[in-house]
């Protein structure tokens, strides 16, 4: 697709919220329900390409009721996070990682794409009008949700000639109130989250509406998340809205295996995914463990469980970071996952919640995966 004018930072009009709010405290933040002073606009159209980007008061959006998105679902976004570090400094996560993904997404659905480092330039400049709402300490963040959306106006199915790239950031505690608590899955083969060909390695609106009653249909039954399965070999997939991995203890060999399922076109590139699983490469001894991405199904899990070779289980993602799991229910039985004596996961999951968490607030550097933006 042509863009037209690319996306230029340096173009940036800024208009200040005349009322700023005072930071919350902590307690208080639910995922996703405060909203800071600030929000970053660019507008593109077919004929003019990217416009002036504006860092106005975060508002309500004016829209014709015939725009592509909501009819015809032209929507996509992005979640990341900016971090506090103990030198007062705010820092994104491997944003250049979102951005790329961002830019796949919008391909895929024909809307606009755009130059990373200048909407990373924007971004930064809309969290340091913000900067005291990025909130201080463990498990607080300010959530980031770049999203794009077609607002030509019209019923005709096509390729949007206008459309909205926003940015908004809310300020967020832990996932979990009480730091991690082991979730219960339903191994899911009644609904299909993604399918080969489809659009599951996107982060589209689209791919999240269908899932909530199958996760309403599990709450019935006492399971949190879906486990998503996919096809005859009842391949694991995904939990929830996470990636997901597994560990499992050959007991042969003594070797220890993590686990995740491979990028083949049905499974989102998270951030964290890759996060854990660069980790895990590079800080996990090799004699002791294999990290694998390849296929694996719910039979392998069953059985080995019974075997005793389950060893731990969690999800990942950008806004729980890891959620570990406890039990999988499966076939009328749960299968049990082992957790430390006392604590809400095992050994590794800890471990690399415990080196995410790290580079995240700044306490370690790691390659280029942060960037201080104010
Ligand atoms: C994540 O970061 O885990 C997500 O994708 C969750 C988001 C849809 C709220």
């Amino acid at each position: 697709l042509a863009t037209g004018a690319p996306l230029d930072a340096s173009k940036v009009k800024i208009t200040r919220n005349p009322n700023p709010s005072k930071p919350r405290p902590n307690e208080e933040l639910v995922f996703g329900q405060t909203f800071t002073d600030h929000m970053l606009t660019i507008p593109w159209s077919a004929k003019e390409g990217w416009g002036t980007p504006h860092i106005k008061p975060y508002s309500n959006l004016s829209l014709d009721p015939s725009a592509c998105v909501f009819h015809y679902a032209f929507e996509l976004f992005e979640g990341l996070k900016a971090y506090r570090t103990p030198q007062n400094t705010i820092t994104m996560f491997r944003p250049d990682k979102n951005m790329v993904r961002m830019n796949k997404s919008a391909a895929r659905i024909c809307l606009p794409t755009f130059n990373s480092e200048e909407l990373l330039k924007l971004t930064g400049k809309l969290i340091e009008q913000d900067k005291h709402l990025v909130p201080q300490g463990n498990g607080y963040s300010l959530y980031i949700r770049p999203t794009m959306i077609g607002t030509s106006k019209g019923l005709g199915v096509g390729t949007p000639s206008e459309a909205l790239l926003y940015v908004i950031t809310s300020p967020v505690g832990p996932y979990y109130k009480t730091g991690f608590k082991a979730v219960r899955l339903e191994a899911t083969d009644y609904a299909t989250r993604a399918w080969p060909g489809g659009v599951g390695d996107k982060k589209l609106g689209a791919n999240y509406a269908p899932c909530i009653l199958p996760q309403l249909q599990a709450a019935e039954r006492g399971y949190q998340q879906n486990l998503w399965l996919f096809g005859p070999e009842k391949n694991i997939t995904e939990v929830g809205t996470m990636n997901v991995f597994f560990v499992f203890l050959n007991k042969v060999t003594g070797k220890k295996e993590l686990v995740t399922a491979p990028l083949d076109g049905t499974i989102l590139e998270g951030v964290t995914r890759d996060s854990v699983l660069t980790l895990a490469r590079d800080k996990l001894d090799p004699q002791e463990w294999d990290v694998n991405e390849r296929y694996y199904t719910i039979t392998e899990v069953a059985t080995r469980a019974q075997q005793g070779e389950l060893i731990e289980a969690f999800g990942s993602g950008t806004a729980a970071v890891v959620s570990p799991i406890k039990e999988i229910g499966w076939k009328d039985e749960d299968i049990h996952v082992p957790l430390l004596p006392g604590e809400q996961c095992g050994a590794l999951t800890k471990q690399v919640a415990q080196w995410i968490a790290d580079i995240q607030y700044g306490r370690t550097k790691y390659d280029n995966w942060s960037r201080t933006v104010a």
